[in-house]
């Protein structure tokens, strides 16, 4: 399944930060059915996941979150409300879960994925990069934020990425203090107002010449 360069340029175009949702326009099932299984699909270093993602229709959740979030309005207006975790810490547990479930999904020896297993272990949990875990996992979370807002935007469906939050107040008022889990970053989604002036402001991109350079 391929789309034409036209109608993938289209729709990256379309996509803006939406400053202004439509309150009352809520995005269909079918739709976010989708969308959930584009965040699960997201690949991730080794595969690992290391990630939850909360979905939040709830009205009044969502305006106890706003004042948390630097009272945007995209909070309460939005139609659903991602808030996408990463998980603070990587251990050998999590290793073992990904053999697994590897082992269970190919049908294949767990024992034949050792290798793979100590390769992690080496490089996640007892290597310098153990130090930074956190940070490690909160950049895979992003790739998930990225796929999320392109494919939203191909389905039509607006977004506003949202690191104007605090997470501290988010993993209180969420019960996420005793989990494994921490909040990375947000994204709504639903549908743009009809009077956000963002909306034809012209995109602000440095020229491809000085981006891309070709070796
Ligand atoms: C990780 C991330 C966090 C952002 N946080 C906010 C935010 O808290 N509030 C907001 O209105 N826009 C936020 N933005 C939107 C950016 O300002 C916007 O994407 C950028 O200016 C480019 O404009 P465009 O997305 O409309 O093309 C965020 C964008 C990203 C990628």
């Amino acid at each position: 399944m391929t789309i034409s360069t036209t109608d993938l340029l289209a729709g990256l175009r379309w996509r803006y930060a939406v400053k202004a949702f439509d309150a009352s326009r809520s995005i269909p099932s079918d739709t976010w059915d989708a969308l959930e299984q584009t965040l699960v699909l997201t690949p991730s270093s080794y595969g690992l996941q290391p990630w939850k993602f909360l979905v939040i229709k709830d009205v009044a959740l969502k305006a106890e979150l706003r004042p948390h979030s630097w009272n945007q309005s995209q909070i309460t207006d939005c139609s659903h409300l991602v808030v996408l975790l990463a998980k603070r810490s990587i251990d050998s547990s999590d290793l073992e879960r990904l053999i697994e479930a590897t082992a269970r999904t190919r049908s294949i020896e767990a024992a034949g994925l050792e290798g793979y297993k100590a390769m992690m272990q080496r490089d996640l949990v007892e290597g310098p990069r153990s130090q930074t875990i956190g940070t490690w996992a909160s950049n895979q979370v992003y790739i998930s934020l990225g796929n999320l807002m392109t494919a939203a935007a191909l389905l039509g469906v607006d977004t506003c990425p949202i690191e104007g939050f605090s997470p501290p107040d988010y993993d209180r008022i969420l019960g996420l203090e005793n989990s494994p889990y921490r909040s990375s970053v947000v994204c709504a989604c639903g549908y743009r107002s009809a009077d956000d002036k963002y909306a034809p402001l012209a995109k602000v991109r440095y020229p491809i010449s000085e981006l891309i350079e070709h070796r």
